[in-house]
């Protein structure tokens, strides 16, 4: 446990030292399990994004996703092209006691498809209260995909400053139980980075065991 805290507490400082912004991006290791994240706050919520990857020069690679958002937030989603059209999206909302992931692909500013490639499983670690909510995932194919034109395009896990974009809603999805439901525009969206090399780990595998439901 010596070790997580050690990291979390030079990450905070580091974090201090160069933010200063709306967008705080540091490292964020879980106490109870000892998975650890890079991870950024951002949006009016704010909104928490976590991201693990495996530790790896090329991707492509699976993401470990943890979101934690307040329980104003209706859905938020990560873009892991840095927009909304023609890249994978992470979608995510509370339902009930729990959260749900959800995998979309938009080609135009409307409702996103569904999105087959990028496979979404829902991990320990998934919960919902009065006040938050947190979705832990773990997506296969969100780091490759095919964009506009057939251009591929793979992440590059040695990025220290990734460009994603993020949007949310108030509004809930039609029907939350369903990872296929339909929901309404984003009231806010926005653009931030992470630094994936920093969200390698050698234990990626054992985590995603470890949080396996
Ligand atoms: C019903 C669902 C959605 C609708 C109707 C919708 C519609 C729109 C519209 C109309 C714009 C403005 C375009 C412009 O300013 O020219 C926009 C921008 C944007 N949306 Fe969405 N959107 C939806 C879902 C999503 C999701 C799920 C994400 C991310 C996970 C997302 C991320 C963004 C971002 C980052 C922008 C900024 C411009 C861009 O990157 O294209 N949207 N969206
Ligand atoms: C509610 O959930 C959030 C994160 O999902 C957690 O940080 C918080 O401690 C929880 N609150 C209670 C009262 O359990």
């Amino acid at each position: 446990m010596l070790l997580p805290f050690a990291r979390l507490a030079t990450a905070t400082v580091l974090a201090l030292l160069v933010g200063g912004g709306s967008v705080a991006a540091s490292r964020h290791c879980d106490g109870e399990t000892g998975v650890c994240y890079s991870e950024t706050k951002v949006g009016v919520a704010p909104i928490t994004w976590r991201v693990a990857i495996p530790a790896l020069d090329a991707g492509p690679f699976d993401i470990l996703l943890q979101v934690v958002a307040p329980r104003t937030v209706g859905w938020a989603g990560i873009a892991w092209g840095g927009g909304m059209l023609y890249n994978p999206l992470s979608v995510g909302w509370p339902n009930g006691d729990t959260s749900v992931p959800a995998s979309r692909f938009a080609h135009a500013h409307f409702q996103p498809d569904i999105y087959d490639p990028a496979v979404h499983t829902r991990l320990r670690g998934s919960s919902a209260n009065a006040t938050h909510w947190t979705l832990t995932t773990v997506c296969r194919g969100c780091s490759q995909w095919v964009s506009n034109g057939g251009a591929r395009t793979t992440l590059d896990p040695g990025a220290t400053a990734a460009s994603f974009a993020f949007a949310a809603s108030p509004t809930p999805p039609l029907d939350p139980a369903d990872t296929w439901s339909p929901f309404e525009i984003h009231t806010e969206h926005g653009l931030f980075t992470m630094d994936l090399r920093a969200a390698q780990s050698q234990n990626f595998e054992e985590w995603i065991e470890l949080l396996s439901l």
